[in-house]
């Protein structure tokens, strides 16, 4: 099933009828009569319908504020759900609970104007399967851990090996992007909780993992996620959120004239297996320097060893902070639109990947062919394979903690 239009389509619908009622006005009036004083009340009445529409337009915009449901399907015999979050801006989030995938976000550019810019699809089945990780809350461990293997407190756990011989976000069959969580709007807010429970042993991790993760849309034009999770055993845990973005709009070329900044002095290098070497690099002086705004595709085709073996960006930048509250973290800036991304949170951490591995095989919206470097992620985070080291901050998480995280993506235009 087709999710509902958008509210921006159902103004130009609204628009589109009334401009055909205007033609059959005129159609009718032709063969009678008082030609021209039926033309003036007939000019008269277009402009009353078009105004009546753009205000009523308008109205629609204000009156959808809030959340609205839309079933979409059904998965292992359980309802999915569409919801849709709007503000007062017309600024829209759309996420259903199969995956928590973010399948819209609709944001205005300098002049005002809405454009989707998250690459996605325009049905539920559209997502199944989904190799890219469009939109998707990845986990229970984001990113990657070395050889589908990690020993915690003396047992060595085996996890299923989907990216060569690692495990990449979460396993194959039930990791976080491809199982039904219970989705529910939240209360005088506007936003929806996803809620699943991991059982133990699923995708070969220890604890019953109870996963919360909720989506708020604010007036200032944010998408604020918290993610909280507690467990029954000790294990490990790193969540995220695998939006692809592209500022121009969805589908609308490669990523390569947005300009990014990112708030980190080191990054974790990569071997050719994208493990984590364990080194703390300082950017400085490399092609992953964004302390200043920089256009992606200045340098990513450098031969730097690191961009050579992640086929362009594909890294972790260690996020600069003081304290562990929510921190600036990237911020993205593209020049057509003048749309802006801005990336704040309480992880350590943010993988900054340009698509590399997008190769024209999947369609999305309108037809739209997502090819390599259509879109990027900015996925806050713990470091990748951080299990198997013991240098990297903690992410295991124990039975009586409460683990805790908040990123914000903010976005403007100038
Ligand atoms: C993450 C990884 C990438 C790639 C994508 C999914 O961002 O870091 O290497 O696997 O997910 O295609």
């Amino acid at each position: 099933m087709r999710f509902m239009p958008v509210a921006g389509e159902r103004q130009r619908y609204a628009e589109r009828k009334a401009l055909l009622r205007g033609r059959a006005v005129e159609q009718h009036t032709h063969k009678s009569g008082l030609r021209s004083k039926l033309s003036a009340m007939r000019r008269s009445l277009i402009v009353t319908i078009i105004v009546f529409m753009l205000v009523a337009g308008g109205a629609t915009a204000q009156s959808t504020a809030g959340v609205q449901q839309q079933p979409v399907g059904s998965r292992d015999g359980r309802p999915i759900t569409l919801y849709t979050l709007t503000n007062s801006h017309g600024v829209e989030i759309r996420a259903m609970n199969y995956g928590g995938i973010i399948v819209a976000i609709r944001v205005p550019d300098r002049k005002g104007q809405l454009a989707d810019i998250a690459l996605g699809h325009e049905t539920m089945e559209g997502y199944i399967p989904n190799p890219p990780y469009l939109g998707a809350i990845v986990g229970r461990y984001a990113n990657r851990i070395a050889n589908g293997k990690f020993t915690l407190d003396g047992k060595t756990y085996s996890l299923p090996q989907n990216d060569g011989t690692n495990t990449l976000h979460g396993g194959v069959k039930r990791s976080f992007d491809k199982v039904t969580w219970d989705g529910e709007p939240l209360k005088g807010t506007t936003g929806v909780a996803f809620s699943y429970l991991s059982k133990d042993g699923e995708e070969g991790f220890p604890g019953n993992l109870t996963v919360k993760v909720t989506y708020t849309l604010t007036e200032s034009n944010e998408l604020v996620i918290d993610y909280e999770a507690t467990t029954d055993k000790a294990t490990p845990i790193n969540v995220s959120q695998h939006s692809y973005f592209n500022l121009a709009s969805e589908g609308n070329g490669d990523v390569l004239n947005h300009e990014v900044e990112i708030n980190a002095d080191r990054f974790t290098p990569v071997d050719k297996n994208l493990i984590p070497t364990g080194e703390l690099r300082p950017v400085k002086g490399t092609p992953l320097d964004f302390s200043t705004p920089t256009r992606v595709g200045a340098r990513i085709d450098d031969t730097y060893d690191q961009l050579t073996l992640a086929h362009g960006y594909d890294h972790n930048f260690i996020i600069n902070r003081k304290g562990d509250g929510l921190t600036f973290a990237a911020r993205v800036y593209e020049p057509t639109s003048g749309r802006v991304l801005e990336v704040s949170t309480t992880q350590p951490a943010i993988q900054f990947y340009t698509g590399n591995f997008l190769d024209g095989s999947v369609t999305g919206k309108q037809g739209h062919v997502y090819k390599r470097r259509y879109g990027f992620c900015l996925e806050t985070q713990h470091y990748p394979d951080s299990p198997n080291h013991p240098d990297f901050p903690t992410t295991i998480l124990k039975p009586g903690e409460t683990f805790r995280s908040k990123t914000v993506f903010k976005f403007s235009a100038k």
